[in-house]
């Protein structure tokens, strides 16, 4: 029998996500290069999330994971709309130690945990609008044969065995340290206890024998993986990082733990005595849902793109394809990592009681409120502060007044009594600038903004391609804007629909105006679904000219027939948005103090 030292097996380090933290919890590496991503824009995709631990109800930070899915896949559906060809899959992860230990502290069976916090998941996302195909239990028969099979897969190739491991062990970060990550600190009865140097929370010593997973063969494989596809990390800062990770030695990895210390878990197949670590229990989820191990599964994989936070990212950059390549299979297509929300410049931990509920959120600022704030402020690259000023300030400025009042400034019976999509006359915007004619009334910024809003549907899928969401979203508001000042530009209302002269020149105001709100419209489908339907709606969209095959911007001014020209805009069903007032905002500071 083998005998590893602690220092030479690295048991998926939770540590490891503690120090990302503090690597990316700063704003110095800016903002990711832009540039077309290599996202397989034909076939299948499928999308994502991690699956949840269920020691504790959902907040914030899981659902703006969840978010982040779910705008990239609806996106993608807004590119090939064809319901079969993208999947997307979410769940929870309910074995191991941590769960264990948080069932006991309930008094509940592990299994009954389980059943309730996953409810809450599952409920959160349906009232959030996730619109995932699966959802997965890592505690589902058919997960515990996908595991099985994976496992028998990695025995028959020779890449495990068995070895005794002697070290710490963190439960709540489910890892095992070596002793210069474990430090001594005073607990509440006085005494020095041992705890992670990192996350601070207790370890304790640990002697057992283990399977082990030749994991140190797959650095070169893993290395060669990420050379060869720049783009399979993203964004960049993080892909950097795991290879510097590589640049060290990566010890064999530890993927047992005996049954009698972790009894909720799936037994190792043939040895009831050991229970299959948590993380490679974890991970295979993914391939669970695809149908693994029926052949089916092979059209999905590795068409995936895994969205995670950066605390998790050496499991799923490292080990798991590691754990893949080992299996036979290829690395997942891309990886997108995010940082993580703060609460008034604190991390958010029970402990200190500043856990946002993301449920009051949804209710609070309307679930398409709370989807656009968390995607709009929420950047990849580093972690993001939140305080309900902050929604508030950013809703009412960018949905409620300018997008909103943009739309009711084109639709208002009173500038627009026929309550139709006016017909473009391209004598008075004609397709050259700079023209010299009587009808002319378009000026260099009313090109600009031709030209700003026929590029932004490209701009978005760059960005989205980036896994810069917040991007797209800036991108879309700053056209907002744009358009906005091209109304008051022409100060429509000042317009007379009586005078032959004002007439075709107020249509093409109203038309340009309501053409760039159907862009918008249909770009911001994938963040805030409810209100683009309600903007599409009015704009008298139907449902099957949404997608982005469909767009084509300003067809008249391209010289094309247009068919909105005189079609009849939807009922007014009030306002898009409705501004989060000044009684809203007491209401939130009631709530603070
Ligand atoms: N169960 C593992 C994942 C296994 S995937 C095979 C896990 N679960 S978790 O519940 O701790 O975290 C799930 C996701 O939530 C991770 O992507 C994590 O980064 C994210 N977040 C947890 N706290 C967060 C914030 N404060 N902010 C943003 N995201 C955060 O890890």
């Amino acid at each position: 029998m083998l005998r590893i030292s602690p220092l030479r097996l690295l048991w998926c380090t939770r540590s490891s996500r503690v120090s990302l933290l503090k690597v990316f919890g700063s704003r110095h590496y800016g903002s990711c290069p832009l540039g077309v991503g290599n996202e397989v824009r034909e076939g299948r995709a499928y999308f994502t999330t991690p699956i949840f631990y269920v020691n504790a109800a959902p907040h914030i930070g899981h659902l703006y994971s969840a978010l982040l899915a779910d705008a990239l896949c609806r996106h993608r559906r807004l590119r090939v709309p064809v319901a079969s060809a993208t999947r997307f899959s979410t769940g929870t992860d309910e074995h191991g130690l941590k769960i264990q230990q948080a069932a006991a502290i309930a008094g509940l069976a592990p299994a009954e945990l389980c059943d309730r916090v996953s409810a809450q998941f599952q409920q959160l996302f349906r009232e959030a609008n996730i619109a995932s195909t699966d959802f997965i239990r890592t505690t589902e028969v058919r997960h515990r044969l996908a595991v099985h099979h994976f496992w028998e897969v990695l025995k028959a190739r020779g890449l495990l065995y068995k070895g005794l491991y002697e070290g710490w062990y963190c439960a709540s970060d489910e890892c095992f340290l070596p002793e210069a990550k474990v430090t001594r600190q005073q607990g509440p009865s006085g005494v020095a206890c041992p705890v992670s140097l990192e996350s601070g929370h207790p370890v304790s010593w640990t002697r057992e024998e283990n399977y082990i997973f030749r994991l140190s063969q797959f650095r070169e494989p893993v290395r060669r993986w990420l050379r060869d596809d720049p783009q399979a990390i993203t964004p960049e800062p993080f892909h950097h990082a795991v290879l510097q990770w590589l640049e060290e030695e990566l010890p064999d990895l530890s993927v047992s733990r005996r049954s009698s210390q972790l009894h909720w878990g799936i037994p190792v197949p043939g040895d009831n005595s050991q229970t299959i670590y948590v993380w490679l229990d974890a991970l295979v989820n993914y391939l669970t849902v695809i149908g693994y191990p029926d052949a089916e599964f092979k059209s999905w994989w590795p068409a995936t793109s895994h969205i995670i936070g950066k605390d998790i990212l050496k499991f799923h950059a490292i080990y798991w394809p590691a754990l893949l390549i080992g299996a036979g299979m290829s690395p997942p297509r891309r990886i997108f990592v995010h940082s993580h929300w703060t609460v008034c410049g604190q991390k958010m931990s029970k402990s200190l009681g500043n856990v946002v509920d993301p449920r009051t959120c949804l209710d609070r600022y309307t679930v398409d409120g709370f989807r656009y704030f968390l995607l709009r402020q929420g950047v990849p690259n580093w972690d993001c502060d939140y305080y309900d000023e902050k929604v508030v300030k950013l809703l009412d400025s960018e949905l409620a007044d300018a997008l909103g009042g943009l739309l009711n400034r084109c639709t208002a019976k009173r500038i627009n009594p026929s309550g139709t999509y006016p017909a473009f006359c391209t004598a008075c915007f004609p397709r050259k600038p700079g023209l010299v004619a009587p009808m002319v009334r378009a000026q260099a910024e009313d090109y600009a903004l031709v030209s700003s809003v026929a590029s932004l549907p490209k701009q978005v899928a760059e960005h989205y391609d980036n896994f810069q969401i917040y991007k797209a979203l800036e991108a879309v508001s700053s056209c907002v804007r744009q358009t906005n000042g091209f109304v008051q530009r022409h100060a429509p209302w000042k317009l007379n629909w009586e005078s032959p002269v004002d007439a075709p020149w107020l249509g093409t105001v109203l038309h340009v105006a309501l053409e760039c709100l159907r862009v918008f419209g249909t770009l911001l489908q994938p963040v805030t679904p409810t209100l683009a339907d309600k903007l599409l709606s009015r704009l008298g969209v139907s449902a099957t000219e949404r997608g982005l095959g469909e767009l084509h911007f300003l067809s008249r001014f391209y010289g094309h027939p247009c068919p909105f020209e005189g079609r009849r805009l939807g009922p007014d069903t009030g306002l898009l948005f409705p501004r989060l007032d000044q009684s809203r905002m007491w209401m939130v500071k009631a709530h603070r103090t």
